[in-house]
């Protein structure tokens, strides 16, 4: 795709090329490209077809890319090589609404970057939302509100890159967020998307399919002294580069982060969350490893009114590790004990068994709360799956007790793709 429009590119670029040769040398002189991939030499005749060089005015050379047979959109990056923009002409970044920034398709257009902020409308695609007073902090402001118009029909995907996303924190007790709410949601959407707190780094995938209303976007901030920053990445997806349907998340590459939502020094996961994070199955790939980030990278209490459960505790088996008898009842028991959740997919349906009760360490457990990823003692803590889609459900509840923030942190892990083996 991307090679395809830079070919377009230097179509252009040969086009120009020639009409600028236009008086010395005759259209059918194509020695010059001799050297040039066959490609180009298409690319001049399906332009040479449209009969555009006629017509050219080339005191206008920047309309130039008005002519193009198929619109183009080729992203680039500002001159400070940070933001990305889209190339076009200045003309035409300017009627839109955005900011040129240096220049790209080797000269002829002009990097232009778009930007929004509180109270604003987004009507491209690839737009920056930030704070008001970015990149300073903003202070005691009370509400934001953002309004996504989708650039065609046929998008399916709204997804949102938090490059900065720093809100107030939820209630340090029940994980709700109370006082700073960020919230995604549009007129029939399916899911809305709630969050507060610091989520720098994470992203989110919003369904707008058979949508035709604009997605709101809706900051209520309490008016207490927070400082606030944020800056946001809009990107409009159309039908062939969607996530799969229902993945709040989607990640792709071999290998990655993987963090629930508010996981930061001082954090807490949020309540109220309930989605699925997806990683791609990669070429080759067969199975996924999950690692956590570090030894503090796993507190999800359990958020259950029954208190005397200790998650630690290996309960030992009367018939030895692995053999025997299964207490169903006690593991249905233990696994409704989890209102606040991690779910991995297993390998096997015989091995689900909750982690808490020791059954089989080292094998795939389906739900996963408490201060650890793997039954205790499972050192290093790595769980394999080859059951695709790579997936990981977050399930936090609406809070029923209050609990320690130091319990909730929630949860990060890396992940790892392992190639199949035949
Ligand atoms: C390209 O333009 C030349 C000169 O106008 C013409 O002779 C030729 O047939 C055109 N080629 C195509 C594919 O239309
Ligand atoms: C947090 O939530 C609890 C329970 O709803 C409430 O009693 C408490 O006041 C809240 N804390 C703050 C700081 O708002
Ligand atoms: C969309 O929601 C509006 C109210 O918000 C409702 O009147 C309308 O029937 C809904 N349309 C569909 C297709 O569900
Ligand atoms: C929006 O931009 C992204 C990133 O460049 C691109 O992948 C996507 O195809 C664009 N969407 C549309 C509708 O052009």
């Amino acid at each position: 795709m991307k090679a395809k429009t830079a070919d377009r590119w230097c179509g252009a670029l040969l086009v120009l090329g020639i009409m600028r040769l236009v008086d010395s040398l005759p259209a059918s002189d194509v020695d010059i490209w001799k050297d040039e991939e066959d490609e180009r030499t298409d690319t001049l005749l399906e332009f040479n077809a449209t009969g555009v060089g006629a017509t050219m005015d080339f005191k206008r050379m920047p309309r130039v890319l008005n002519f193009f047979p198929v619109p183009f959109v080729e992203e680039c990056r500002a001159k400070d090589g940070r933001r990305r923009g889209i190339c076009m002409n200045t003309y035409e970044c300017r009627i839109e609404g955005g900011k040129s920034s240096g220049f790209c398709a080797l000269g002829f257009g002009v990097c232009c970057i778009f930007t929004a902020s509180c109270n604003g409308r987004i009507v491209n695609n690839l737009t920056y939302f930030v704070n008001p007073d970015y990149p300073d902090l903003t202070r005691g402001m009370s509400s934001c509100s953002l309004s996504i118009k989708k650039t065609n029909p046929e998008i399916s995907q709204i997804r949102l890159d938090f490059i900065h996303f720093n809100l107030g924190q939820p209630n340090r007790s029940t994980g709700v967020c109370e006082r700073d709410v960020f919230l995604m949601t549009a007129p029939n959407a399916t899911k809305e998307i709630k969050l507060c707190g610091i989520n720098s780094g994470q992203h989110v995938y919003f369904d707008v399919e058979n949508l035709d209303q604009n997605v709101e976007i809706t900051m209520t901030l309490s008016k207490k002294a927070v400082t606030r920053f944020w800056e946001v990445i809009v990107t409009q997806i159309p039908f062939t580069q969607r996530a799969p349907p229902g993945c709040l998340q989607y990640h792709e590459g071999d290998r990655g982060l993987i963090q629930t939502m508010n996981f930061a020094d001082n954090g807490r996961h949020l309540a109220e969350q309930d989605y699925t994070i997806c990683v791609r199955q990669e070429l080759n790939m067969c199975s996924i490893i999950y690692e956590p980030c570090h030894e503090n990278a796993f507190r999800i209490a359990p958020n259950s009114e029954i208190d005397d459960i200790d998650l630690d505790v290996e309960p030992s088996l009367e018939d030895g590790e692995g053999s025997g008898e299964i207490d169903f009842e006690e593991a249905a028991r233990a696994l409704e004990l989890c209102n606040d959740k991690i779910v991995l997919p297993c390998d096997s349906e015989e091995l689900i068994m909750p982690e808490m009760l020791g059954i089989n360490p080292g094998s795939c457990s389906l739900t996963h709360c408490g201060s650890t990823l793997c039954p205790s003692g499972n050192s290093p803590c790595r769980i394999e799956s080859s059951v695709t889609p790579f997936t990981i459900g977050v399930h936090f509840g609406p809070s029923r007790i209050e609990s320690s923030p130091e319990d909730n942190l929630g949860m990060c892990l890396t992940y790892e793709q392992l190639p199949c083996v035949n």
